[in-house]
């Protein structure tokens, strides 16, 4: 059994090590064979050398989610040229193990970012600073997220259209959910929502814990009924549907990039490429390529149709800024001459969190502590061909829960909270990787987890999720320097309805608690005290509120940056087809356009942008010269 903890370390100091070269030496790792390789699970990574004044039909900025799947689209018509420029590497073995989802937030292939300090959350993160990553490696987020596959609520496309943005009602959206899906999920085999031959595998996760069986059980017995939420009704309990493949991520480079490059002579990937800025021609508005660092020279890439920023909510946003299109104050007070005035980063969304309640149970070796994970699990999780070992856990994400809070006031079919049940905490992996990853103070570990590690006492928590949050965020630019990080102020929980509505969601998940089937496992609230909230009778209201401002943990879902709007919407950045407004030949194709934050995480609905995209483009150009 010790073993296994040491096997376990053993490759993820080998990957973390080999990861790290990435911030000293980019390149160097360019030519390193991924350790993946060694045990047959990656190519060698794919490092072209640019060749400068090169032109291309189309130049795809960013190898995300979006990216990925937009180059892999354009690139599929033999006489269509595409460049893919991505900043980061390539995924190795360690991308590919959803146990350790959080730890890539520790390696080269997340950006890093933080928000501003706050006033009104993150006052468990040091400085008040929540951490903000975002992906830096080909498959972008979709190669270090949590890899849940949620598309969100009817209503939500339905009230884009609404918005002025013909084309986006749920209707018209659906298909490019389900062009990109390829469903293995038990029991959905006829279900209309989901496709079984896209590119991207969505399962569920195989492994699967007591604790999530009783949860899902007590959600029931609650009054949530069991439901497919990407299907006819969202409102309701599931499992965890999960972009995996044989139980290993499934991210948008395995799924669009991977299984195509070597066939495709017209698709050019570049990666450790990181764009500074679009070339324009002034005078007509016109994007005509792009210039990129390399090893540390200055290039420039032509593109004959298109530029497409697929940067993802930082990244677009700030390569427009740099490029003069953005806000024309900010931007004559940076000194960067102006090309085209747009509300960039004027809004900027996201799901914030309440990291718990967390409640412990008399079960045995259900929580995924690091320390259970056998030599067994280790192995079988390599070398099986369907993997379902606790290393499938999708960073311990079981199932999840959407239901209406009492203050919503939005239509019953409309949730306004989500649950992720997590067979974990911060102690599962000993404060080595979650705490980490989201910025928490040490205190906070110590003194509401560190114990439960000690003692490897089973729990799981319900992480308490906001979806239509009223606190707006915003996105700007700290000088002209293209290397500055972008400056991000989330500026969650600035409107108190946001905390009460998670307040709400709270007492739903201690009702669920108390239901037969978590009793029976003897479920109990963790009772200690958030650090900071000493002065608040434990498990009171007020003490939940001071709870919520404390362990405020992102979702990750950032969007809007770039907002999608007709020309006469004062926040809109691009218009219906994605075309920045006044510009010409510019598009912006990623989660940044997405214009009311949904009720879903947002990896799906970056998917489904660009394959839409890729139908307009295509449709644009025509399919001959
Ligand atoms: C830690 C984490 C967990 C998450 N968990 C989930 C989840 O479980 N389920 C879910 O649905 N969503 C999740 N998300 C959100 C989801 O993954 C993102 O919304 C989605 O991947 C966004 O796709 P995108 O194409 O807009 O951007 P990204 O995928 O972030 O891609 C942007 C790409 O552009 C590159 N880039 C940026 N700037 C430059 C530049 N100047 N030059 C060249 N390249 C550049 C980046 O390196 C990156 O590869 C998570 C996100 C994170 C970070
Ligand atoms: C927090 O409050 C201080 C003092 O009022 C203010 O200067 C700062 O801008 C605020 N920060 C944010 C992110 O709102
Ligand atoms: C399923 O995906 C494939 C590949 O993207 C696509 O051609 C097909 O139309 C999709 N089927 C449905 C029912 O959407
Ligand atoms: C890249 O350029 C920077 C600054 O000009 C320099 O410090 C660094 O040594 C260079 N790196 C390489 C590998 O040439
Ligand atoms: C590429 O061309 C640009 C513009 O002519 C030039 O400034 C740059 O130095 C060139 N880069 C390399 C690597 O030759
Ligand atoms: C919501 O309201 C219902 C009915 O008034 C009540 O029974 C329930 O306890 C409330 N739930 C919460 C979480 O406050
Ligand atoms: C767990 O607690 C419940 C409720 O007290 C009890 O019924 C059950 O027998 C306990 N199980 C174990 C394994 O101790």
């Amino acid at each position: 059994m010790m073993g296994s903890r040491w096997v376990l370390l053993l490759l993820l100091g080998l990957w973390m090590a080999e990861e790290s070269r990435g911030d000293a030496d980019p390149y160097l790792l360019d030519q390193i064979v991924p350790l993946g390789e060694l045990l047959g699970f990656q190519e060698p990574a794919l490092g072209r050398d640019p060749r400068n004044l090169s032109s291309y039909d189309f130049i795809v900025v960013g190898g995300g989610t979006s990216g990925c799947t937009l180059a892999s689209r354009l690139s599929e018509d033999p006489r269509r040229s595409v460049a893919l420029i991505e900043a980061g590497g390539v995924e190795n073995l360690g991308h590919l193990t959803p146990l350790l989802s959080s730890y890539t937030q520790l390696t080269a292939s997340n950006w890093g970012f933080k928000s501003v300090p706050q006033n009104a959350s993150c006052l468990g993160m040091n400085h008040r600073q929540c951490a903000l990553p975002r992906g830096k490696v080909l498959g972008g987020s979709s190669s270090i997220n949590t890899m849940i596959y949620n598309r969100g609520n009817r209503r939500d496309y339905d009230g884009w259209a609404a918005a002025g943005n013909p084309g986006w009602s749920y209707q018209e959206v659906l298909p490019y959910f389900l062009r990109s899906e390829r469903a293995h999920l038990e029991g959905l085999e006829q279900s209309p929502y989901h496709n079984h031959s896209g590119p991207l595998s969505v399962e569920f996760v195989r492994y699967r814990t007591k604790l999530a069986e009783a949860f899902v059980e007590a959600a029931v017995e609650a009054g949530l009924p069991l439901t497919d939420y990407n299907g006819e009704s969202q409102n309701g309990v599931s499992y965890v549907q999960a972009t995996t493949l044989n139980g290993r991520r499934h991210s948008a480079y395995s799924a669009y990039i991977q299984p195509v490059r070597d066939l495709r002579p017209n698709l050019h990937i570049f990666t450790f490429a990181r764009v500074t800025r679009l070339l324009v021609d002034e005078a007509s508005k016109t994007a005509y390529g792009v210039e990129f660092l390399h090893k540390n020279q200055s290039y420039v890439f032509r593109a004959l149709k298109e530029v497409i920023l697929s940067a993802g909510v930082f990244g677009s946003p700030q390569i427009l800024m740099l490029s003069g299109i953005g806000p024309e104050k900010d931007l004559r007070a940076l000194g960067i001459p102006l090309v085209q005035a747009l509300p960039v980063g004027r809004r900027m969304y996201d799901h914030i969190s309440h990291f718990g309640p967390t409640f412990v149970t008399n079960t045995s070796r259900q929580t995924n502590y690091f320390s259970r994970v056998t030599t067994t699990d280790v192995l079988s999780f390599y070398t099986d061909s369907k993997a379902d070992t606790r290393m499938s856990s999708i960073g311990g994400v079981e199932a999840l829960a959407f239901l209406k809070s009492n203050r919503s006031e939005l239509p019953p079919d409309w949730p306004d909270i989500e649950f992720m049940m997590t067979a974990g905490s911060l102690a599962s992996d000993e404060g080595t990787g979650v705490k980490m990853g989201a910025n928490f103070k040490d205190e906070v570990y110590e003194k509401l987890y560190k114990e439960l590690a000690k003692s490897e006492q089973d729990h799981f928590t319900l992480l308490v999720m906001l979806f239509h949050p009223r606190s707006v965020g915003r996105l700007w630019l700290k000088d002209r320097n293209p290397f500055s990080p972008p400056q991000l102020d989330p500026h969650y929980y600035t409107e108190d309805r946001d905390v009460e509505v998670v307040l709400d969601g709270i007492k739903a998940a201690l009702r669920i608690s108390e239901m037969p089937a978590l009793q029976r496992i003897g479920a109990r609230l963790l009772n200690r005290i958030v650090p900071g909230c000493e002065d608040f009778q434990f498990a009171s209201d007020d003490y939940w509120r001071c709870s919520i401002r404390t362990l405020s943990f992102t979702i990750y879902h950032q969007v809007s940056t770039c907002r999608m709007g007709p020309r006469i919407d004062p926040h809109a950045v691009v218009d219906h087809r994605l075309k920045v407004h006044g510009m010409r030949r510019l598009r912006v194709v990623d989660a940044s356009i997405v214009p009311v934050i949904p009720a879903a995480h947002t990896n799906a609905v970056a998917f489904m942008i660009a394959e839409k995209a890729a139908d307009m483009i295509r449709d644009e150009w025509g399919s001959s010269d």
